[in-house]
């Protein structure tokens, strides 16, 4: 068989594909943009069906760039935006709502009476998450309350719901499978992560009928094969992972200690702590990192909803650039005098803050402040962010201390900006040669589920540093600017 593996990569703003050849090399890509919906202040949705179109065109576009047909691949690995939420009928297949997205406020208040009414201590005990409108729960109980007729169907087994994965999956299939994983799973707010299974008292909190749920599979599973109408022949499905635990596994992060951070739309930091469960003290997510072989490994996660979207605020907001990968060249001309925070609270703050209702501020503004502050502002925000998740997690999971941390995504091109990064944590910072880590660990997946791919020892032997990046500014300089973050972080919050 051969050892040519296909990546589904469905992120929040664009869909790509990848054929990877058994050297983890790039053989063919495609990637498709799709339409952000806006419909009121602080609600994102997407099309499914616009999604569905992303996903069948980049696979046929990577075959083709590879020069490959369907039945020279093994196996397809998806890896998808996580939380977002899909209802579809069972019959038609037809979604029937757009999809309301991980970014997401419309359900803020069901979250504040959650909170109110004492709830949260038990949901983040069987979930690890903290109450928050990110996580899907809350967005499957408002969609069945608000389409017409939809919570009667669901009751009567005649919707599904699914995330992202499940949601392709199906298509993928034919209608035929109806499945997702357990990374998935642990980001519904539904999912008992330690019983490894949905929960009844949580499904009854949140009004959500179990008959509308995917069944929860390992991330190496047979979850079935494509309909040979769409590729040309049937492609088997053999592994599902939520992006950021499959960049954990394409970042090799399978052992206990190990870290990672991906830099894509927002920033997600997942620190493996093995089979150990930690609970976090500091406002982290405890989630599941992977499930192989119905061996599960946990982690602490620490999510900021903007990273990226903070330079694309530069480019299409603020019209300072006109191309991204600019912004460290901007930033790097900045007049080190001037002390400009920005807190890019645009769709509130993630961890550890979780503030739903806070808005982006900026900090510090004089008559000198230029577009390159500005450009250096944004990076260093998210350099910022990544230093709280980084104190929250040594403070969880002392262990965690001496972990160097594996960087990915878009913005990590960046030397300024890694070089910030490194500067600020005052710790070392690994970028890779593989900067595709999220569609690797998806291919990874499948590849070693069809037996053409090495096992997880063979795999991480091959990982490979392009780059360490190491501390060089003062302590004096850091903890300045630590402090004028704190400060800016403490003058945005709402409460
Ligand atoms: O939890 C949301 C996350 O999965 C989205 O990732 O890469 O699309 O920003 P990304």
């Amino acid at each position: 068989m051969s050892g040519y593996v296909l990546a589904i990569d469905q992120g929040t703003t664009s869909t790509r594909a990848i054929v990877f050849d058994d050297g983890f090399r790039i053989k063919g890509v495609a990637q498709q943009e799709f339409a952000q919906h806006f419909p009121r202040s602080g609600w994102v949705e997407h099309d499914p069906e616009e999604i569905w179109g992303s996903v069948v065109a980049t696979v046929r576009g990577a075959l083709a760039d590879a020069s490959l047909s369907a039945s020279d691949v093994a196996a397809i690995g998806i890896t998808n935006q996580r939380e977002t939420v899909v209802l579809w009928d069972r019959e038609t297949g037809k979604p029937i709502h757009n999809a309301i997205v991980w970014q997401d406020r419309r359900t803020s208040d069901v979250c504040r009476r959650l909170v109110a009414d004492g709830a949260e201590p038990a949901i983040t005990e069987k979930t690890g998450l903290i109450v928050d409108p990110y996580f899907s729960g809350t967005k499957i109980a408002w969609m069945l309350d608000h389409v017409d007729g939809a919570r009667e169907k669901a009751e009567a087994g005649k919707l599904a719901f699914g995330t992202i994965d499940s949601f392709l999956l199906a298509r993928l299939t034919g209608g035929k499978v109806h499945s997702t994983d357990a990374t998935n799973a642990s980001r519904t707010m539904l999912f008992d992560i330690s019983a490894n299974d949905w929960d009844d008292d949580l499904l009854k909190l949140l009004a959500v009928p179990r008959a509308i749920l995917p069944e929860v599979m390992d991330c190496d599973a047979d979850f079935g094969v494509t309909d040979a109408s769409l590729f040309g022949a049937a492609i088997r499905v053999l592994g599902i992972a939520g992006d950021q635990h499959a960049a954990t596994l394409g970042q090799a992060c399978f052992a206990p200690g190990m870290l990672k951070s991906t830099y894509g739309t927002g920033c997600f930091a997942v620190l493996n702590t093995g089979g150990e469960r930690v609970a976090s003290n500091n406002r982290l997510l405890t989630t599941i990192a992977y499930r192989l072989a119905g061996k599960t490994s946990f982690a602490l996660e620490g999510s900021i909803f903007i990273a990226g979207a903070a330079v694309q605020w530069l480019r299409d907001g603020l019209k300072l650039i006109d191309k991204a990968d600019v912004s460290g060249r901007l930033a790097a001309g900045a007049d080190p005098e001037q002390d400009v925070y920005l807190v890019p609270a645009f769709t509130g703050l993630g961890a550890p803050w979780w503030d739903a209702e806070a808005r982006g501020a900026i900090y510090g503004l004089t008559r000198r402040t230029g577009p390159e502050e500005f450009a250096r502002a944004a990076l260093e925000a998210v350099c910022y962010q990544t230093a709280d998740l980084l104190n929250a997690m040594k403070k969880d999971w002392p262990a965690a201390a001496d972990t160097v941390l594996r960087v990915d995504g878009g913005m990590v091109a960046s030397d300024w900006t890694m070089q910030c990064l490194a500067d600020l944590l005052d710790a070392p910072v690994d970028r890779p040669v593989v900067l595709e880590t999220t569609a690797l660990g998806a291919a990874w997946l499948a590849g070693q589920k069809a037996g053409v791919w090495p096992d997880a020892d063979g795999f991480a032997a091959r990982w490979r540093l392009e780059r360490q990046f190491t501390p060089q500014m003062d302590a004096v300089t850091r903890g300045g600017k630590l402090t004028g973050w704190a400060d800016a972080v403490r003058r945005t919050l709402t409460r």
